[in-house]
């Protein structure tokens, strides 16, 4: 069985990553999205909140999809995994400096592990965790940005 991981911050999940997580399901057999937990960004949301967030995203993906929170570093995280292949998204050339250096540090510190890189869907280019965060600060229309099902919880959670 292969197992992949898609990683991140997921501060909140958005319609991209919801995209990405649906085509890597063409791609392994199992995804296992890895929540992370000690981000040197500060996150609106907590942990369990974008774990929630994100169960609820993939509520209809069956049981191929598992969420997990880790932390520390993701080489370890995809060892626990039995993963063979980390899965990452790439919206603009922009991203990629950055994705390069990580795809290579991380192989660095675990050869086998293999990145991956899907390409976001054009609809979908402008959308990110900062946008959204923004939107919803400043009371704009969020249903752009992150998955429907998850509207509510998003509210409930930013009334507590
Ligand atoms: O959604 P993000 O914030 O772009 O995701 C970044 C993430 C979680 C993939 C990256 O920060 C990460 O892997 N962090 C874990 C710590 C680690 O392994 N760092 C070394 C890789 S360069």
């Amino acid at each position: 069985m292969k197992i992949g991981v898609y990683p991140g911050s997921f501060d909140p999940i958005t319609l991209g990553h919801l995209d990405i997580i649906e085509r890597s399901l063409k791609i392994v057999d199992k995804l296992v999205v890895g929540v992370l937990e000690n981000s040197s960004k500060t996150p609106m949301f907590t942990l369990e909140q974008r774990t929630a967030l994100i169960r609820k995203a993939c509520e209809d993906l069956g049981d191929r999809v598992e969420v997990v929170p880790f932390s520390g570093l993701l080489v370890n995280f995809l060892k626990e995994q039995k993963a063979c292949v980390n899965i990452r998204g790439l919206r603009a050339v922009t991203d990629f400096e950055y994705e390069l250096q990580m795809a290579q540090a991380n192989r660095s510190l675990y050869p086998p592990m293999e990145t991956i890189f899907l390409t976001t869907r054009a609809e979908y280019a402008y959308i990110s965790s900062t946008v959204a965060k923004d939107v919803l600060r400043f009371g704009g229309d969020v249903s752009h940005f992150i998955p429907n099902n998850t509207i509510e919880m998003i509210y409930s959670f930013r009334r507590q």
